[in-house]
């Protein structure tokens, strides 16, 4: 399929893009808000906004990080909220750079495995995270985007370091939103975090520890991310 094209391949809420009005009701459900809360916030924008640390209040103790899961500790990989932000029919993209970015460059590579540890061939992988500037794009797809893996289960993603963001309170560490499955496997939907940001881990109440990378800086290219998603049988 030709770089680009524009497929629906994960189950959706919707047949077309979710109205603002669909996406607060169910971003704003995960966050555990009232619906008070949601009638009175759907007629303006929600934007998340960069991340400030309110250093005048004392950070919440930082745990240590263990290693990130190898598959067979675990029964599945845990989910995470989607979040008000997601956009299905995203395009066939493993390249998120755009050309005059101003971030700092990442890939995140791994695979996609059954919960047996064995690699899952042609599964659909959908990321979306905010940009250098801390945004989500919800025009043009930016760092959005899908691919298959391959024959060992493996994907790969270029792009910058997502920027940890606040909205409606929250404070949410630089995280990477992922959706996966296979052709016999539920769909995963959740998150992924960076071991570099232990203050924002620690202010972040959708942390989780068993959902941070392993990040490994290079000699000559960007730092590079690897994370193994393991899928639940469906
Ligand atoms: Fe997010």
């Amino acid at each position: 399929m030709k770089e680009g094209a524009r497929i629906s391949t994960i189950p959706t809420r919707d047949d077309g893009r979710p109205t603002r009005r669909d996406v607060l009701a169910a971003g704003l459900g995960g966050l555990g808000l009232t619906a008070l809360g949601v009638a009175g916030l759907a007629s303006k924008q929600l934007v998340p906004q960069p991340l400030v640390y309110d250093l005048s209040a004392p950070a919440p103790p930082v745990a240590a990080l263990a290693p990130t899961p190898a598959c067979a500790d675990q029964p599945a990989t845990d989910r995470a909220e989607e979040g008000p932000f997601y956009a299905p029919n995203t395009p066939l993209k493993r390249d998120f750079r755009r050309p005059a970015h101003h971030g700092r460059e990442l890939v995140l590579r791994g695979r996609v495995l059954d919960v047996r540890c064995r690699p899952i061939p042609g599964a659909v992988i959908d990321l979306w995270q905010t940009d250098e500037d801390a945004l989500y794009d919800n025009v043009d797809y930016g760092y959005r985007g899908h691919q298959f893996t391959g024959p060992g289960g493996e994907f790969d993603v270029s792009t910058v370091f997502p920027k940890g963001y606040a909205i409606l309170g929250m404070v949410r560490s630089p995280h990477i939103h992922v959706k996966a499955q296979g052709a016999k496997t539920k769909l995963l939907t959740t998150q992924i975090f960076f071991p570099e940001d232990a203050e924002g881990h620690a202010r972040d109440p959708l942390f989780n520890p068993r959902l941070v990378v392993d990040l490994r800086q290079t000699a000559s290219g960007p730092p590079v991310a690897t994370f193994d998603f393991v899928l639940e049988d469906a």
